[in-house]
Order: structure tokens, then sequence, then C-alpha cells
């Protein structure tokens, strides 16, 4: 009798010990950093936590359909994988054939038209969530305890909100420290030999990145913020304001060198 209680105390034990786990949203992401982040999701099932990711009914990498450890929750987009197609083309064929012979205006104004794009698209990404009642309604029924995203895909600090749930950001890429006057900006043409002169045209080029992003991104999502949070955000206009306040609130920054896992074969 004694035996059987302990074994059963045992049991239960390890019971509460295995249900340990989390439930984790994952917000969705594409292309290379879709590649990066399924090990990570891999790992985390590894360590007895159940793992759901939103997918878009249009991707480039993500395929609900394929077998996989980790649930799926499809939203519907308007975009089509043929504009996600066009956009990472036209995006190469600036990178790698147009932008050397164009002039810094010239560079600019094809950057922008570039940016506006990304931005519409990822914002139509985000409506597929954010405006879809039947979606939040599922997520908010499945009592998830925190939400995972790459924060290049945007949007996700919004959802973390609405969902009172916090987020954790996982993003392989490398951060060292840049000082503009030493390394020399992507795309910026100039490289690790540069000259004075060049020296300052490289800090004034991160300066006139910051202002376009800030031209073309952070207005349109500080709209964007404003009509899906609602009337109170739009008198605190500075996109900094809404990030600050909705990212400090449960921030966390995973450090993904523990997961080095190489992609380049
Ligand atoms: C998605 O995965 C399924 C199952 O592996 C496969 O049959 C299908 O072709 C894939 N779809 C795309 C668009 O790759
Ligand atoms: C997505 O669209 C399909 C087809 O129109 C529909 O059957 C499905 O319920 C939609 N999914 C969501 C989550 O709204
Ligand atoms: C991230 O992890 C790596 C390896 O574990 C370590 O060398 C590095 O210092 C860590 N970075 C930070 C910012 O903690």
């Amino acid at each position: 009798m004694e035996l059987r209680l302990s074994a059963c105390v045992l049991l239960v034990l390890c019971m509460t010990w295995r249900v340990n786990g989390g439930k984790i949203l994952v917000w969705y992401t594409d292309g290379s950093h879709w590649i990066n982040m399924k090990p990570v999701l891999n790992t985390l099932i590894d360590r007895g936590h159940q793992v759901t990711v939103l997918v878009p009914s249009s991707s480039l990498f993500m395929n609900s359909s394929e077998p996989s450890r980790f649930h799926y929750e499809p939203f519907n987009i308007t975009v089509s994988v043929e504009d996600l197609d066009k956009q990472n083309d036209d995006y190469f064929e600036f990178a790698m054939y147009e932008m050397h012979d164009m002039s810094y205006l010239q560079f600019y104004i094809r950057v922008i038209e570039l940016m506006k794009n990304e931005m519409k698209i990822s914002l139509q990404v985000m409506d597929g969530v954010l405006k879809s009642e039947t979606i939040k309604k599922k997520l908010k029924e499945g009592n998830y305890d925190l939400l995972l995203s790459d924060p290049i895909y945007l949007g996700s600090d919004l959802v973390a909100d609405i969902l009172g749930i916090p987020l954790v950001f996982s993003l392989r890429f490398s951060l060292v420290p840049a000082p503009p006057s030493f390394v020399p900006g992507a795309m910026s043409k100039l490289t690790d030999k540069m000259d004075f002169s060049e020296r300052i045209w490289s800090v004034l080029f991160y300066t006139v990145q910051d202002v376009v992003v800030d031209y073309v991104m952070w207005k349109e999502m500080d709209k964007y913020y404003s009509e899906v949070k609602g009337e109170w955000l739009r008198k605190n206009t500075l996109f900094v304001w809404i990030t600050l306040s909705l990212m400090t609130k449960e921030l966390l920054w995973m450090n993904c060198s523990d997961f080095i896992f190489n992609h380049t074969g």
C-alpha cells in the first residue's frame, strides 16, 4: 500500500515535472529568418514546450502542410505569393545590378520605393491577424504564455499587447558595435578602406538612412498602431513612445549564439 502510494506520488511529481512546459505562440517569419527560427522551435519542443506558429496564407518559405513537430495557426492575407516573389526579385535586382550605376539621389528614390512596398506588404500581413476577429478570438482562447518573434517581421509587439502576454525576440544577426566612421553602411558602396571625406560621407549615409526610415516607416506604423489600439494613442504620435511603452513592458532578448546552426550549405 505504502509502496503504491509513493509510486503514485512519484508519478504525480513526474507528471507535474513533465508538463512544466509553456504554450508558445510564434509570430510569422519568412525566408532565411524562418530557416533560422526552426531549430530554435525544435529545441523548445525538446524542452517540453508546446509551440504554435502563425502562418500567413501566402509565404515564400513557410508551408503549413509540411510535416513538423509544431502546430500551425494559419491566417488569411490579401498578399499573393507572386507579390512576395516580386518584392524579393525587385530588391535583389536592385542590390545586385541596379544600384552600382545609380547616383545617390536615384539610389534613395528607389530605396524609398522598395521600402514603401515592403511596408505595404507587412501591414497587409498584419491585417490578417490584427483585423480578423476570428483569429484574434482563437489566439485569446489559446491561452498562450508568450509570443516569440523575429523582430524583423513587424507587428508582434502589437499582438503580444492585445493578448496581454510577454514578448520574446529571437534574431540571428551580427550586431557588432559599428562606429559609422569605421564601418560603412550596407549599400553605401564604401569599403573598409576609406579616406577622411569618405568617412564623413559614411556618417552622413547613416544619418540619411535614419531620416528615410523615419519618413517611410515610423509615420506609417504610428498611424497603424493608433488605428488598432484606439484613440488614446493618437495623442502620442511619436512612434518611439509607442514602441518603448509596448516593448519595454516585458522585453527579453534571447541570445541566439547558443543556437549556432549553419545553413550556408
Ligand atoms: C507544402 O508541403 C507539402 C507536403 O510536404 C507539399 O506536398 C507541397 O508541395 C508544399 N507546398 C509548397 C508550396 O511547397
Ligand atoms: C481563410 O479563408 C478560407 C477560404 O476563404 C476560409 O475557409 C477560412 O475559414 C479562412 N480562415 C480564417 C482563419 O479566417
Ligand atoms: C551570447 O552568447 C555567446 C555564446 O554563448 C556569448 O559569447 C556572448 O557573449 C553572448 N552575448 C551576450 C550579449 O550576452
